[in-house]
């Protein structure tokens, strides 16, 4: 089993250039079957949801290539329309496929997704924006069997923004009769990069970015070039590491607008962030000072993904800091790994209090999902001594290789096997 070694302490110095964002690749790659042709995909991350997706796409019959960060997908032979329990259990948002395999096949076979480190996962507006279109669905021994051959464009009003729900709607009513109005649709840079693919290979989409979503169904497929938007989650959990560990970094090939929420909080924290086009130059060299509470919302508000990392860098900060977890419900499990390290945390409830400490020590801890995962790297980084992180497979699934990134910059960080 494969362990993090990370010796605290240090300061971080130099450039972190940021991969391409896992949660805007994944629905392209779903939407890639509509092409019907070949897309080539790049900016594309080596992450392990990602290599999932690709198993998915040859088990459809496509055929995928990957060179370094490309990836070619040919879907002219797409034959199947049905993804086994195996692999719908190797990545979380494996749900995606269903519109793309709906609309490119009139026909869906998915076993039910599980439950999810973050709680019960639930897709009822996955399915009933799928009803909506024309869809009959039902559930037959864990699988969702999906039928429609004739959707119909019609008015998709989401109870809340769902990133997911949004993306099944924009998916399978590409290629409906009639024009579909996604109302309240989530307002995320994915699914804007998801409209760009869409539109690269015949769709129709216009809206994305703003909560209204227009969708005119057509008989589109062709070939195109795309690259994948970078990862705004990815960026800021680096940014997090420099807060706590000081120093002075810069993250390149970064799209700085779309994380406007966590510059503005290292700022209030105390730290220097200074935007380029392209880039952010972060100087963190005095101590830092706690924020006023930080909310998660839907975006444009504070991502949910980027409050286990920002929580970490503040377990240091002077005075005490409030987080509001709105997204989901089961997003403190990494408190308790924390904790280990001294941090000072109360949680009721959705609410989390940070209080400062003078210092925090090494401990071994054990990730708990994917930014719980990174909290703990940028706990460890801001600890005395030595700490060793264990379950890499959950950190595997959002950042490649974090422990060479880091290390690039200064960080005193090897991926190991625990021997022990
Ligand atoms: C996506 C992101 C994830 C991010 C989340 C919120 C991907 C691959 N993942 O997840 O990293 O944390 O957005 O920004 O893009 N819900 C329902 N019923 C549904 C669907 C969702 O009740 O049918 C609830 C969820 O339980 C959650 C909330 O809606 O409480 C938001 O979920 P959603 O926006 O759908 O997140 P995902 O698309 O799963």
């Amino acid at each position: 089993m494969s362990i993090l070694r990370v010796n605290g302490g240090g300061r971080l110095d130099g450039v972190i250039n940021v991969h391409g964002a896992k949660n805007s690749v994944l629905p392209i790659l779903a939407a890639s079957v509509l092409s019907r042709s070949e897309t080539v995909i790049r900016n594309c991350p080596d992450l392990t949801d990602v290599n999932a997706a690709i198993k998915i796409l040859r088990r459809l019959g496509c055929r995928v290539t990957r060179e370094d960060d490309t990836v070619c997908v040919d879907s002219r032979e797409m034959n199947r329309f049905d993804i086994p329990d195996k692999l719908m259990r190797e990545m979380r948002s494996s749900v995606i496929f269903l519109g793309a395999i709906l609309a490119r096949a009139g026909e869906a076979v998915l076993s039910m997704p599980g439950g999810c480190e973050l709680g019960p996962r639930p897709i009822d507006l996955h399915l009933s924006a799928l009803r909506a279109l024309g869809a009959e669905i039902s559930e037959e021994n864990g699988n969702i069997v999906c039928k429609g051959r004739r959707l119909t464009g019609c008015r998709i009003d989401l109870p809340i923004p769902s990133v997911g729900a949004t993306e099944n709607s924009m998916l399978a009513s590409s290629r409906c009769r009639g024009t579909t109005v996604i109302t309240n649709a989530a307002r995320e840079p994915e699914i804007w990069d998801l409209q760009r693919y869409l539109n690269k290979i015949g769709a129709k989409v216009r809206g994305a970015g703003s909560s209204i979503i227009t969708v005119e169904g057509s008989d589109f497929g062709c070939s195109a070039e795309h690259k994948v938007i970078p990862d705004r989650i990815v960026a800021a959990t680096y940014l997090c590491c420099a807060a706590i560990a000081g120093g002075r970094m810069k993250v390149t090939g970064v799209i700085p607008r779309h994380l406007e929420t966590v510059t503005d909080a290292l700022c209030e924290m105390g730290c220097v962030v200074i935007p380029g086009d392209n880039d952010i130059y972060i100087r963190a060299e005095d101590k830092l000072k706690a924020l006023k509470p930080v909310i998660t919302r839907p975006y444009p508000g504070f991502p949910t993904d980027a409050q286990p990392p920002l929580m970490a860098a503040c377990l240091k900060a002077e005075g005490t800091t409030a987080f509001v977890e709105n997204i989901f419900r089961n997003r403190y499990r990494h408190v308790g790994e924390l904790r280990r390290m001294g941090a000072d945390i109360r949680v009721e409830d959705r609410i989390a209090m940070v209080s400062g400490v003078k210092s925090l020590s090494a401990a071994p801890v054990t990730s708990t999902d994917l930014r719980g995962g990174a909290a703990l790297v940028v706990a460890s980084l801001g600890a005395e001594g030595t700490s060793e992180i264990s379950k890499l497979h959950h950190i595997d699934r959002g950042y490649e290789k974090i422990e060479e990134a880091l290390a690039s910059v200064g960080a005193d960080i090897v991926r190991t096997e625990n021997t022990q």
